[in-house]
């Protein structure tokens, strides 16, 4: 037998059996003669202690091993002398005195330790994910991962759920994100599409009467990466018939509070779940996903400067604008380079720029005199009219005014921005919450500007609200969708809606986004067809499960609970992936590159991680 206990397993009541440990050399200390080892597998570390009178073969062998190399040992569990052991170790109160050993694989020396949490480049710890993996916080967060996907599943199948898997080969699909594209060999020139997302299977399968269907589903997109954006991502994929919005908030709810309970129990979670409009969640904090573990919001200042002279402001509102303003608590100690930085960072966020305001002192903001407000606009604004905005916001004096003067579509954004920043900056979010949050009554559709035409929100099987059908046709910008997002400290989790189950219905809403009757025949045939053989009313929603696991490690990148992510290029840096393949592989898939991609080839995902080959 190669092992007969576990690294992490013993403890005093093990004392005087003889075991077979196996595992990895975490740690080896000589003490004059005595070699102490400390091996580790998944489930802990063990002292094993080896003595040159009583083992001396055995501690020859573990002279000579090094860190990560793979260690067998026999010997007996013994209870550690008083005052020797660790409480910080599960198992230390014992340690195994060793009467044989053997090296069962040596390692050559890692690129970066294994046995600690020491910083260590992004690209090298993803090009030795293997090394990476074995370190206590990948560890960590695999078993987190695993938990509580087990715990998903198990809460769905006592509800009734089924969990069926749906094609990874498909359609292509014109709508949301660019598709990764598989050339099929057997029909030349075709191909199919890796799933963004099983939305149209799911409401498949509600047709064909699976009326309460889930899934862990692997989804793939080629879109611009982010911190929180993989190209191919997990969700967990809920799909129910003969609901409303009610019915699959209010179970994604309980799902979220058990999880919370069992994975952060010494976070605050208000419950039930406060809900607020898109239009509201606009209004307040210029955001989708907005972060109300602080209190600074957005306040409109519009009707206070409506008669100014200051062109910047009279300007922005003559043409449609209006002007709004976060107060920043204690904003008023910012330094002069601080405040310009959050200028800069308004323009980057699309601001023609940005007015600021500090009050000094303490207490309200009475009987203020110019030399108690700084702000570049004072030419324009006594003390007194600066503190009437103040007030309109909240402010007292010690705090800094930010106001921004645009359309509202800017002015939402760029304060949304600044007030996230200045929340990091000043610790404002209380660390001890959860704090989810429903967004409802998004808006159906959007003007994309480029093509000249309507697009969804959310996706073009989302229901338009029944009270808001008359405007398709008048004013399709204002009908509401009957979707919803679950938010958590700023960060969307989920999202999902009620859908469409009547053809004409679709097909009205697939005109209105520009399909053609026959365009809509032929990419969504199958969906419109299904639609007429008895589709139930239904709907559902969609999780991003890396996202959901991060939130519950305490991790903000969710490469951090993914075994095998790919780099912000799309690169998978343990295989070198994407890389070319042989002419002939091509050829069968009936794959000609064009001129300009064979000049490039030479320059692939490949080179970028054999530069990380270590050189020991
Ligand atoms: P949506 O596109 O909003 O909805 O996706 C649902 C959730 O998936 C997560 N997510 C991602 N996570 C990591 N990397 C990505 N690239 C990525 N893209 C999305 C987000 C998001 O909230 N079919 C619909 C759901 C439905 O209507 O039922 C859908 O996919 O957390
Ligand atoms: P300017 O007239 O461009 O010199 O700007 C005068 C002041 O107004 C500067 O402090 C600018 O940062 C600020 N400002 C300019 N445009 C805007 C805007 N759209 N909203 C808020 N502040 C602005």
């Amino acid at each position: 037998m190669l092992k007969t206990r576990d690294c992490g397993e013993l403890r005093a009541e093990h004392a005087g059996e003889q075991v077979t440990l196996s595992g990895w050399v975490h740690r080896r200390r000589d003490h004059g003669g005595l070699v102490f080892v400390d091996l580790r597998d998944s489930t802990g570390l063990t002292q094993v202690v080896f003595h040159p009178e009583h083992a001396p073969e055995a501690t020859a062998v573990a002279s000579d091993v090094r860190d990560e190399y793979v260690l067998q040992v026999q010997g007996e569990v013994q209870r550690r002398r008083d005052g020797t052991e660790n409480a910080e170790l599960a198992t230390g109160a014992i340690e195994v005195q060793a009467s044989a050993a053997e090296v069962l694989n040596p390692s050559r020396t890692p690129p970066f330790p294994v046995n600690q949490e020491a910083n260590v480049g992004d690209q090298t710890r993803l090009r030795y994910r293997y090394l990476d993996l074995r370190r206590e916080r990948m560890a960590r967060n695999m078993r987190l991962r695993h938990q509580v996907v087990k715990h998903i599943r198990d809460f769905h199948d006592a509800r009734g759920f089924v969990e069926v898997e749906t094609p990874v080969l498909g359609l292509a699909s014109p709508e949301g994100a660019r598709d990764y594209l598989v050339p099929s060999r057997v029909h030349p020139g075709s191909f199919y599409a890796l799933p963004q997302s099983p939305q149209q299977w799911k409401q498949m399968l509600m047709v064909g009467g699976v009326d309460r269907y889930f899934q862990i589903a692997r989804c793939y997109r080629d879109e611009d990466l982010r911190m929180d954006r993989q190209p191919e991502f997990t969700q967990l994929d809920v799909e129910m018939a003969f609901v409303e919005e009610d019915d699959v908030m209010r179970l994604n709810e309980e799902l979220l509070i058990e999880l919370a309970a069992a994975f952060m129990p010494e976070k605050r979670v208000d419950v039930p779940f406060p809900r607020m409009t898109h239009a509201e969640a606009d209004e307040r904090y210029g955001s989708d996903k907005p972060d109300i573990r602080y209190a600074v919001e957005l306040h409109d200042l519009t009707n206070y400067v409506r008669d100014t002279e200051f062109k910047v402001f009279s300007g922005a509102i003559e043409a449609g604008g209006r002007v709004r303003a976060i107060a920043v608590p204690g904003g008023a100690d910012t330094s002069r380079r601080d405040v310009d930085r959050l200028v800069e960072m308004a323009k980057e966020a699309g601001a023609r720029g940005l007015v600021w305001a500090q009050f000094t002192g303490e207490g309200p903001l009475d009987g203020l005199v110019d030399d108690d407000v700084k702000s570049p606009v004072g030419r324009f604004f006594d003390a007194e009219a600066l503190a009437e905005l103040g007030r309109a916001c909240g402010a007292s004096r010690g705090d800094m005014l930010l106001i921004a003067a645009d359309q509202d579509e800017v002015t939402s954004r760029v304060l949304d921005v600044l007030r996230r920043h200045v929340a990091t900056e000043r610790g404002l979010a209380d660390p001890d919450r959860l704090a989810f949050l429903w967004i409802t009554e998004f808006p159906l559709l959007e003007w994309d500007d480029e093509a000249e035409r309507w697009s969804a929100v959310h996706h073009l099987f989302t229901s338009p609200m029944d009270e808001d059908r008359e405007l398709l046709a008048s004013d399709p910008g204002k009908v509401r969708a009957r979707a919803y997002d679950v938010i958590c400290n700023g960060q969307e989790i989920g999202g999902g809606s009620v859908r469409m189950h009547r053809r004409e219905m679709q097909q009205e809403v697939m005109s209105l986004l520009g399909l053609s009757p026959e365009d809509a025949h032929e990419q969504f045939a199958h969906m419109l067809d299904a639609f007429e053989y008895g589709a139930p009313p239904h709907g559902g929603i969609a999780w991003g499960l890396d996202r959901t696991v991060a939130l519950f490690a305490g991790e903000t990148d969710i490469r951090e609970v993914i075994a095998f992510p790919k780099t912000k290029s799309a690169v998978d840096m343990v295989t070198g992936a994407p890389a070319p393949v042989a002419a002939d592989q091509l050829g069968e898939v009936h794959v000609d590159l064009s001129a300009s991609a064979r000049e490039t080839l030479a320059a692939t995902a490949r080179d970028v991680r054999e530069g990380l080959e270590d050189d020991d």
